[in-house]
């Protein structure tokens, strides 16, 4: 029994210094961030969710809370070396991560009992010309009419809405996911919520199948794809995500490919893109090249819905721009300094070209130029644009900017795309660039040292949307043609802006 001993006689001697983050975190924080800190009404607290929210930082939520929120300081209650060794004990990752098995997820799924479906949208503008602002401030999505730029309705998200929303095909509905992996179903004709099921712990993205009918759902926590039916969110199947290596992997993003009728899906931790189909009628899956399959079978092909495809790359990709007929994908090598293009239908790499500076694949556009399609990627850590010829894969030119950027936006209508500036200095800056000559035609800088960042146009492409991405932020609304302001809509942080037209039709201009 030496060891009680010398735990008490520890505690005698300097019982102010020793800090106990758990039982500190179980009396006061457990209530609202759940006991196994994987939330409740308050976020998850780990250290996937947690991100770059590290040291002084945490320790400051912690002390002072978050304004206006549920989320109090705790200075009062816990003294700074207790705030200081409860935020390293959140950074830690979590000892067991449940299985968040279908029944976990089914056991979640809360729908709306007041939810009154109607046969037509409640306001009379065009439905199709609907807008969404994720307002990430406050946690909060605005509904905008694209015609008169009225709110139509503001409700609440859950915490952190993390990769774009995703509209039925019909683009009557919405669903929206938050880091949390909480998915929430939302009917734009009567502005109402009607349900939402957490499909993961910690996610990545979402994407609908082409009838509209499933949603896939990419987890990094647990390490799945979870596919929702759309009708009323039940868990249709959680797919666990192994490597033919045998390695579990994260799930970096899921796409819909419509021209494919599947979802693609880009995983983090192994050199494998996988294809999930979604027509029931998928005919058998070979994988592999034939000879080889001959050799070693792994089993026999997946048929039908769901059916899975693997297809072998050199190392992981992520960050996907597909081409507008799907055959092709480019993703962003890790090192940073490569994009990889992957020919979907023969499943394996067909080139691969510099994009030194963490191209930005994801946010890619592309548009016809000189009758052939040219595809555009910001990058990350380096100030320019690269501007890629899809037939022959060059690199066409690049344009130099004020920094880098994060997203581009263009529309068919429109003679230019429009490039922020999301980093360093000029982040308050937005090329207006001409699709043909790729000059930068306008530097616009709306208001001086804010973030101006996302452009979304309406859907007959004659206005702008550009966020300014700030806490007491703003939607401006431009001409899309002379580039002058039109309307300022005040907008607690408004990031991504989602409009169903653009969206639903897959409209070169935007990434999808
Ligand atoms: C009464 C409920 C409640 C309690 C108790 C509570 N929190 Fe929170 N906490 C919240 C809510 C709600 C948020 C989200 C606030 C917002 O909207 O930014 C939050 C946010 C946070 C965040 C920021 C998370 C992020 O990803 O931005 C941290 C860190 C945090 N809480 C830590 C703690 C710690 C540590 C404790 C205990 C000492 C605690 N909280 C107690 C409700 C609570």
């Amino acid at each position: 029994m030496i060891r009680p001993i010398a735990f008490s006689s520890l505690l005698l001697l300097a019982p102010a210094a020793l800090a106990d983050p758990a039982q500190d975190y179980g009396e006061h924080c457990a209530t609202c961030h759940g006991e196994t800190r994987l939330g409740g009404s308050g976020p998850a607290l780990i250290p996937e969710t947690l991100g770059r929210m590290r040291g002084p930082d945490l320790e400051a939520v912690i002390a002072e809370g978050r304004g206006a929120t549920q989320m109090e300081g705790f200075a009062d209650r816990l003294t700074p070396e207790d705030i200081a060794a409860l935020a390293g004990w959140l950074e830690q990752p979590l000892d067991t991560v449940p299985d968040w098995t279908e029944a976990e997820i089914a056991e979640t799924r809360e729908m709306n009992p007041d939810y009154v479906p109607t046969d037509a949208p409640v306001f009379g503008g065009d439905p199709m010309n609907i807008t969404l602002v994720v307002e990430t401030g406050d946690h909060h999505v605005s509904v905008l009419d694209g015609d008169s730029f009225d709110v139509l309705d503001r409700f609440e998200t859950p915490f952190a809405v993390h990769g774009g929303p995703k509209f039925s095909p019909d683009g009557r509905f919405v669903f929206i996911m938050s880091r949390d992996g909480w998915v929430q179903k939302y009917d734009i004709w009567t502005l109402q919520e009607v349900g939402r099921a957490r499909a993961g712990l910690n996610s990545r993205n979402i994407a609908l199948s082409k009838d509209g009918r499933h949603l896939a759902v990419a987890n990094y926590l647990p390490m799945t794809l979870t596919i929702l039916a759309t009708d009323d969110l039940s868990v249709e199947r959680v797919v666990p995500v192994v490597s033919l290596g045998g390695e579990t992997s994260r799930v970096s993003a899921v796409y819909q490919a419509p021209e494919r009728n599947s979802f693609i899906l880009a995983l983090k931790d192994a050199p494998e893109i996988w294809e999930v189909m979604t027509d029931p009628d998928a005919p058998p899956i070979e994988e592999g090249d034939a000879e080889e399959r001959g050799l070693i079978r792994r089993g026999p092909p997946e048929e039908g819905l769901f059916a899975r495809r693997r297809i072998e790359i050199a190392e992981p990709l992520d960050d996907f721009f597909f081409t507008p007929d799907y055959r092709f994908l480019i993703g962003a090598a890790r090192d940073g300094g490569r994009g990889v293009v992957v020919n979907l239908n023969v499943g394996r790499e067909v080139a691969e070209l510099p994009l030194p500076g963490m191209p930005h694949l994801g946010s890619g556009i592309s548009w016809m130029r000189d009758g052939r399609r040219v595809m555009a990627t910001p990058h990350l850590q380096e100030a320019r644009l690269s501007v890629i010829d899809t037939q022959d894969w060059s690199v066409l030119r690049t344009i130099d900017t004020a920094g880098p950027g994060f997203f581009l936006r263009s529309h068919e209508n429109s003679p230019y795309f429009w490039a922020d500036v999301f980093f360093g200095p000029n982040k308050d800056a937005v090329h207006v660039i001409d699709k043909e000559s790729l000059e930068i035609v306008r530097t616009l800088r709306p208001v001086p040292d804010a973030t101006a960042a996302h452009v979304e146009f309406t859907r007959d492409g004659r206005h702008a949307l550009l966020s300014i991405w700030e806490d007491e932020g703003a939607v401006i609304v431009y001409d899309a043609e002379t580039l002058e302001e039109i309307r300022r809509l005040p907008m607690r942080k408004p990031s991504g802006k989602y409009n169903v037209w653009n969206k639903i039709t897959f409209s070169e201009g935007t990434s999808h």
